[in-house]
């Protein structure tokens, strides 16, 4: 099962952010050159993978059925008004069933319990596509997207080569937030985040960011502070995500109030002293509040090419949990 980047040792994350890559650019040369794409030899032909979402998505739905697709398998997607789960039936019964007759579930949650739940009684790998505290894909096709943005360094099969970046994080401490710390500790790259009293990292997950499996490379840091100038300084790439996460919708009036003054900006970055060819990440959906256009839309900004690699995340990790088993090999 994929719960969290913390089931990932730094070498199989390593692996998986470069198989991505190396299936972005063969499939997408394939179909520049006007041939079919390989499609991993139609490994998950007559296979079926179950999508269950308890809550609106675009770039993960589209990402995981595309990719079922291109592995020749049925990607069945359950929306929360489509199944019992939730409604009429436990998740025990749910998984059950449903690992019965499918390769996999891949399911959108609220609280994380529930995709423990779904993966404790079910019989095929379940990957975790977001729960109030993790967003596994989301951070493979991140450090993906670092990884294309810096050429200049280099991947060994063991590291992406990212040791010594610095990080900013602006804003919330959400699910989205709680992955990509725990990937960045975990590839040597130091991370500070920024938030308001209140909105920082909970005592309960920091213990998750810092367990950084592996003795190499050293760990990257973990900084917490309240000032936005502060995390912003030195940063190789700033991040951000909306500061009203799904499910805090009664919580957007105090929230709004709450992160004003977390937006990100050029001037911002200048002031605090970001470096000069600073890059901007953002997972979407956005919203003005936590970016204002100039950088969302502006050249340091890798959103969109952070959006497309949740496709090739997403073949990566069904690839290695689905076909290979758990077992993260090099492609
Ligand atoms: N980034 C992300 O997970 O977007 P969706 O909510 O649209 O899937
Ligand atoms: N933190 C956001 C991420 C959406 C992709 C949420 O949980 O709603």
């Amino acid at each position: 099962h994929l719960m969290s980047i913390s089931d990932l040792s730094s070498t199989e994350f390593t692996k998986l952010v470069l198989n991505a890559s190396t299936h972005k650019s063969a499939i997408k040369t394939a179909i520049a050159a006007g041939q079919t794409p390989k499609t991993l030899n139609s490994s998950l032909a007559g296979q079926s993978v179950a999508l269950l979402f308890s809550k609106r998505s675009t770039r993960t739905r589209v990402s995981t059925e595309a990719a079922v697709a291109l592995m020749g398998g049925h990607p069945m997607f359950l929306g929360k008004d489509d199944i019992q789960l939730g409604v009429n039936e436990s998740l025990r019964d749910t998984s059950t069933i449903i690992s019965s007759m499918t390769s996999c579930m891949v399911a959108r949650v609220g609280a994380h319990s529930e995709i423990t739940g779904l993966a404790e009684h079910s019989s095929v790998p379940v990957i975790n596509a977001l729960s109030e505290d993790f967003h596994p894909l989301q951070t493979i096709a991140d450090f993906q997207t670092i990884h294309e943005a810096l050429p200049e360094r280099t991947a060994t099969a063991t590291s992406l080569g990212l040791e010594g970046l610095k990080v900013a994080w602006v804003g919330d401490c959400n699910n989205v937030f709680i992955d990509l710390a725990t990937a960045c500790v975990k590839m040597g790259i130091d991370i500070t985040i920024a938030s308001p009293t209140g909105y920082g990292i909970p005592d309960r997950l920091r213990p998750i960011i810092l367990s950084s499996p592996g003795p190499d490379p050293v760990p990257g840091k973990l900084l917490e502070t309240t000032i936005p100038e502060e995390a912003v300084k030195d940063a190789d790439i700033i991040v951000t995500d909306t500061w009203i996460s799904m499910g805090q919708e009664a919580e957007a009036k105090i929230r709004l109030k709450a992160f004003a003054g977390y937006q990100v900006t050029n001037e911002l970055a200048k002031r605090g002293g970001a470096k000069p060819d600073w890059k901007f990440l953002h997972c979407l959906p956005r919203h003005q509040e936590e970016v204002n256009d100039e950088v969302f839309y502006g050249p340091r900004s890798l959103v969109f090419q952070e959006g497309e690699n949740r496709l090739w995340a997403a073949l990566a990790t069904l690839e290695a949990f689905v076909i290979n088993k758990g077992k993260i090999v090099e492609m």
